[in-house]
């Protein structure tokens, strides 16, 4: 998977539980060691890049190991940090009585379904658009619910929630008597006249500038990580047509916890046997990707050492 080093930017993704922290650390590693200023962002809540480094991660870019930079991101931080962003943008711009009214409105809109995670795509586009000169490589480890998925979709889902943001204000506009010339520059151009429609429309540029950076493939490669078991393969099956779909690249597959060779005794046989047929199943259904085996360790990976192996296996690793 060496190839892969030559990416700027690496997702990976699949279910829980089957390898996303470990490849996405493993693979990072990787980079560092071959000299790439590297960037490891933990988006999954159940962050679990620290205990693999065995050393804390921040919610600010921290070096954990000589080139590798990481930072593990909290939703509810980021929304708090989105929302004063916005209340700072707005205190310069309104006098004190009607900023009261105006913060109230941010405040219902922060308490809206979807708020931490649309703080959370802008924290991670900002990185994307913002880090990438700081960086040979980002790598994003994503958390199992697909929500690297709806990455994708954001730019469109933030343009309702903008509009729905913008008849509000439209609305607390034509009430507050004291801002009419405002409201005469609202009607005529929206959009530029009031400076909040305004910082959301560039936000929303952002995203949109995110997704075109995702759909470059020399640029951007999505990793799916599988285990060989009945749900992981459905699951990573949508997840590959859902990619194509979006012009993502799907640029590697890491079948993980294959069973070694060899090992004796009728349990062994059994899970060896079953195995077998999933594998046969992912060799035919994922055959025009990039499939990569990584075996079952005796032990789960954590620490420097254990990293280290699986990072050797990933790069030195050729599809089949
Ligand atoms: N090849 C492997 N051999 C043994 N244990 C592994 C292997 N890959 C991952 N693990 C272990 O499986 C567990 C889940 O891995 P993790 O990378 O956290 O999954 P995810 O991020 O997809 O939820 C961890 O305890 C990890 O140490
Ligand atoms: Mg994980």
């Amino acid at each position: 998977m060496r190839d892969l080093l030559k990416k700027r930017i690496l997702f990976f993704g699949g279910k829980g539980g089957v390898g996303k922290t470990t490849c996405a650390s493993a693979m990072a590693l990787a980079a560092s060691r071959e000299g790439k200023r590297t960037l490891l962002v933990s988006t999954d809540p159940a962050h679990s890049t620290s205990d693999i480094f065995e050393r804390p991660f921040d919610r600010e870019e921290r070096e954990v190991c000589p080139g590798l930079t990481g930072i593990e991101l909290d939703a509810d931080f980021e929304a708090r940090r989105y929302i004063d962003g916005v209340k700072t943008q707005i205190a310069r711009l309104f006098s004190p009585a009607i900023l009261k009214e105006a913060e109230r409105q941010i405040e219902l809109a922060a308490s809206m379904p979807g708020m931490e995670e649309v703080a959370l795509f802008d924290r991670m586009s900002e990185l994307i658009v913002n880090r990438q000169d700081a960086y040979d490589l980002i790598v994003f480890d994503t958390a199992p619910t697909g929500h690297t998925l709806r990455l994708l979709r954001m730019p469109e889902l933030m343009s309702s929630w903008i509009e729905a943001l913008s008849k509000r204000r439209k609305s607390l506009l034509s009430l507050n008597q004291g801002i009419d010339k405002l409201r005469a520059r609202m009607d005529a151009k929206p959009a530029e006249a009031d400076p909040i429609l305004a910082t959301l429309e560039l936000r929303k540029e952002k995203l949109e500038r995110v997704r075109i950076c995702m759909m470059q493939h020399n640029f951007t490669g999505f990793v799916l990580v599988l285990i060989p078991e009945r749900l992981p393969i459905e699951e990573s099956a949508r997840a590959a047509e859902t990619l194509s779909e979006a012009n993502v690249n799907v640029c590697g597959i890491i079948v993980n916890r294959v069973l070694p060779e060899n090992l004796e005794g009728d349990f062994y046989q059994a899970r060896r046997q079953q195995e077998q047929v999933y594998r046969d199943e992912i060799s035919r259904r994922f055959r025009k990707y990039a499939l990569h085996w990584i075996p079952q360790f005796e032990t789960d990976v954590y620490g420097l050492k254990n990293l280290e192996r699986i990072s050797h296996l990933l790069v030195k690793s050729r599809s089949v």
